[in-house]
């Protein structure tokens, strides 16, 4: 790993002096102003968290260390995990030595099958999933070494040998977490030959490895490795991670707050919704009968899936990087069709009520049809995918976090009696 750690051990020295010089020049400059309303709203647009690897200006959308997501999209995973971590774009040999530690590091410890046998068989995907990430915690350098005295200015190497476990081994255990929960036969060995995406295809097992399923797969991983810091599981698995938690612990932590409905399961919904739809109108629907639909469920106080953002207030350019690959691939698929007269219909339904802030598709509304075009049809399993794409963004994060020295997390909360005497 001597060229991304070498890379990163630069990068880190800069970057730590960098901050160090702000903070000492301008450390107690006020750069926001908080408002009694954003602390009732799960404090909503607060400048509090510091995260280089990605930033969601809410007029564009993922811009990944400068780079808008739409111009990134013919990248392969590794890459994006190195840029995710050092600001570059890596070359092929950068590429090679990831996709060599990937490789190396794929074996799963036999006892993860083992705790995954043990589980209730119609336990859910992430449940099994987060289980798995957990049960490894046995083998964190971090914490090994932690044990052992490490002092403060190796905690990033270590996070980072955690993070390279973890990653490596995603892929099989995702897969078999597949496999296992909807009866698709047996475990298959994974193929080194691979990229990490395209292996990850392949023990799926559920499409043809010829066809688009591999690329799909592969821009399903680059589109959801990271959304910058203040969503649920990226904030969650930081703050637990700033308690010196290990990657295992502070992983496994923040993809359980992707597995909510209001975050990471919105995808498994949104193509539910769309089946619903579908169902009942014998076929593809009309905008017509998609707007219908769409305002009876706001009418039974329910949320229309894929719909709305807290942040974003443009269609989410990763939709449209989804679109555009149905349109290459799968222009003539009803499910692919079906998303298209929503994105017509419901953006239109959503803009007659004022609370909602953002009427425009997030990045879930499309990914559901593609995967189903491919015959994964298993909704429950979307925020799996989601899941082993965002560990990259998550562990990057967590990597610079320890190798800036940044503190234990700790906001200061407010009582409803402090709030209205501030507010008097
Ligand atoms: C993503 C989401 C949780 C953002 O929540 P938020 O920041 O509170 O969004 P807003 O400020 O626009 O919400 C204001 C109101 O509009 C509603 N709203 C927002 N998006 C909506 C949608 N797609 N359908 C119906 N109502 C919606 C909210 O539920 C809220 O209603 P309330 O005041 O009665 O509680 C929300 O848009 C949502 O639930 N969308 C559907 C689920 C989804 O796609 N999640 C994936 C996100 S990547």
């Amino acid at each position: 790993m001597g060229r991304l750690k070498d890379k990163l051990a630069q990068v880190l020295a800069g970057h730590r002096q960098e901050l160090q010089n702000l903070l000492k020049s301008s450390g107690t400059k006020a750069v926001d102003q908080v408002t009694a309303e954003q602390i009732f709203s799960g404090a909503r647009g607060i400048h509090s968290l510091l995260c280089d690897t990605s930033s969601v200006p809410p007029d564009k959308g993922l811009i990944i260390r400068g780079h808008p997501i739409a111009e990134l999209t013919e990248l392969f995973p590794e890459e994006i995990f190195y840029l995710l971590l050092t600001g570059e774009i890596p070359d092929k040999a950068d590429v090679e030595e990831i996709r060599g530690e990937f490789s190396r590091r794929a074996a799963v410890p036999d006892y993860v099958w083992h705790v995954l046998d043990a589980l209730p068989a119609d336990s859910h995907p992430m449940c099994m999933l987060n289980t798995a990430i957990l049960s490894m915690q046995r083998d964190s350098v971090f914490a090994r070494k932690y044990e052992e005295g490490m002092p403060k200015d190796q905690y990033w190497e270590a996070t980072l040998e955690d993070a390279l476990n973890i990653i490596a081994r995603m892929p099989a255990i995702a897969a078999w977490v597949y496999r296992k929960r909807f009866k698709k036969g047996p475990r298959l060995d994974g193929d080194a030959s691979l990229d990490w995406a395209a292996n990850y295809a392949h023990l799926l097992s559920v499409a043809d490895m010829k066809g688009g399923f591999p690329s799909l797969m592969r821009l399903y991983m680059v589109l959801h490795c990271d959304h910058e810091s203040g969503n649920v599981s990226a904030m969650t698995a930081a703050t637990v991670n700033s308690a010196l938690s290990d990657l295992y612990y502070s992983l496994s932590a923040g993809l359980n707050g992707l597995a909510g409905p209001l975050h990471g399961l919105a995808n498994q919904e949104c193509l539910t919704w769309l089946m619903e739809t579908m169902k009942k109108y014998g076929g593809v629907p009309t905008v017509e009968q998609i707007t219908r639909d769409a305002e009876e469920t706001i009418a039974a106080k329910r949320v229309v899936p894929g719909y709305g953002h807290a942040v974003l207030r443009v269609t989410d350019p990763r939709f449209s990087a989804f679109v555009e690959f149905g349109k290459a691939h799968c222009a003539d698929d009803p499910i692919f069709k079906s998303v298209l007269n929503v994105y017509e219909a419901v953006p239109k339904v959503l803009k007659k009520y004022p609370k909602i802030k953002n009427p425009w598709p997030n990045v879930d509304a499309a990914s559901g049809a593609l995967l189903a075009h491919y015959g994964l049809t298993e909704q429950r399993y979307y925020t799996v995918l989601f899941a082993v794409s965002r560990s990259l963004g998550i562990c990057a994060q967590a990597i610079l976090a320890r190798g800036l020295g940044q503190p234990i997390i700790r906001p200061t909360s407010v009582t409803t009696s402090w709030l209205k005497k501030a507010c008097s």
